[in-house]
């Protein structure tokens, strides 16, 4: 995700140092090249070494060093660096930011860079909360800078309240969104992803493999493009993305619901819900007992909600998944043309890697025009990137 992309880690002195050791390793892990630059008094809290050794590269602390200014002086840092984050920001570096102090390797770092700069704060609650601070985040912000705010719990000094750092996982999820293109600001994009359950007694039901791993990709990485997107989940084991209107749904009526209500509001719509197709005629009100050899079940047809979109769509965008294990162009085209869509993504749930819970999928993609694209296997957030590339591509065009 983070492949050939150059961070600078800022680390200043608050207790909280010690958790830019773990958004390093998501960094690190993601592919970034890390430089770390620390105050004097981050030193304090955790070693140098331990960023050093764990980034691969020399950490910085002195805004003057005779070895190595030629090659991590804070020009050159500032030069390459794509982007540069300081996790923990405390108040006075804030301050010092706010004000074009520059009097160590960072501060000067931040000043002479031209790369997107992310402050993730940490600091007691009423230092949080004083108008002087409040002043310099708000003189900050409106100069470009980005904030990965403070959440609320119980912080190092014994307080109670808004100051302790973010996440690490949710600070390196603004580091994404800080690099993507905002090519989906302005849209709203609604995303339906999973299984459906259908109940057939308070204990069993019928459901298919779907994980929701491709629609909780396409949406996390719409969100990190700038769309305001929902996400109308069947059952998954998944986090729900971060930033995201994530609304919870089990069975295919209760997602038609949810989509129907919602849609409106919508310019893009992706369906990657995997929903049954059939549901119990009816479902028992106490736990089916045992009786003969054979059962039969009597099911009756759910709704097609993509097909009802498709018929109520307007000027929206929609695109459909079609799960194949046979015929599949011929079948995808046939959902394409049917369901009204404007592109259809043609899953071939025979070859390996491809399809339900997996991480990777190859797919491909069908549009109105008759063109077909096909798409190598990739990881699905990989793969949603480039199903978003050619929603922005269709969307321009509209
Ligand atoms: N879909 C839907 N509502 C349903 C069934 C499917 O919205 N009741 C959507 C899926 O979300 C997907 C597309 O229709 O985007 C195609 O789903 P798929 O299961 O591949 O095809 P079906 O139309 O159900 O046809 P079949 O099962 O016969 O292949």
């Amino acid at each position: 995700m983070l492949k050939g992309k150059e961070i600078v880690l800022g680390v200043t002195g608050g207790i909280a140092a010690y958790k830019a050791v773990e958004l390093l390793r998501l960094f690190t892990k993601a592919g970034a090249n890390v430089h770390v630059v620390m105050t004097r008094s981050a030193t304090e809290f955790v070693t140098p070494l331990t960023f050093q050794t764990l980034s691969m590269n020399p950490v910085s602390t002195k805004l003057f060093s005779l070895v190595s200014e030629r090659e991590i002086g804070h020009i050159s840092l500032a030069d390459r660096a794509d982007l540069v984050v300081i996790a923990p920001a405390t108040a006075n570096v804030i301050g010092k930011l706010a004000h074009g102090i520059a009097d160590d390797l960072l501060t000067t770092t931040v000043m002479a860079t031209k790369a997107p700069v992310l402050l993730a704060p940490a600091m007691n609650v009423n230092m949080y909360q004083n108008p002087l601070y409040r002043a310099n985040e708000a003189a900050l912000r409106r100069l470009g800078y980005l904030f990965a705010d403070p959440v609320r719990g119980t912080l190092a000094c014994g307080w109670e309240g808004e100051g302790k750092l973010q996440e690490p996982g949710i600070i390196f999820e603004e580091v994404l969104s800080a690099l993507a293109p905002k090519d989906l600001a302005g849209e709203s994009l609604l995303v339906t992803a999973g299984p459906t359950r259908e109940e057939l007694d308070p204990v069993r039901f019928i459901s298919n493999h779907s994980s929701g791993k491709m629609g909780y990709a396409i949406a996390r990485s719409a969100r990190r493009r700038g769309a305001a997107v929902t996400l109308v989940t069947g059952p998954s084991s998944l986090e729900p993305p971060y930033g995201v209107d994530t609304v919870p749904v089990v069975s295919a009526a209760e997602m038609r619901q949810a989509v129907l209500e919602r849609f409106p509001a919508c310019s893009i719509i992706v369906k990657a819900a995997a929903v049954a197709d059939y549901r119990p005629a009816v479902r028992a009100e106490e736990k089916m007992k045992k009786t003969g050899e054979t059962l039969a079940l009597s099911l009756e047809k759910t709704g097609d909600i993509l097909a009802e979109l498709g018929r109520l769509k307007g000027e929206r965008l929609l695109v459909g998944f079609a799960a194949e294990t046979e015929n599949l162009l011929e079948n995808a085209r046939q959902k394409l043309e049917g369901k009204n869509l404007d592109l259809i993504v043609a899953n071939d749930l025979s070859q390996e890697g491809a399809g339900f819970d997996v991480d990777t999928n190859r797919v491909t993609l069908l549009y109105r025009d008759g063109h077909a694209e096909e798409i190598p296997l990739m990881g699905k957030g990989e793969l949603a990137d480039r199903l978003l590339d050619r929603i922005v591509a269709l969307r321009a065009r509209v």
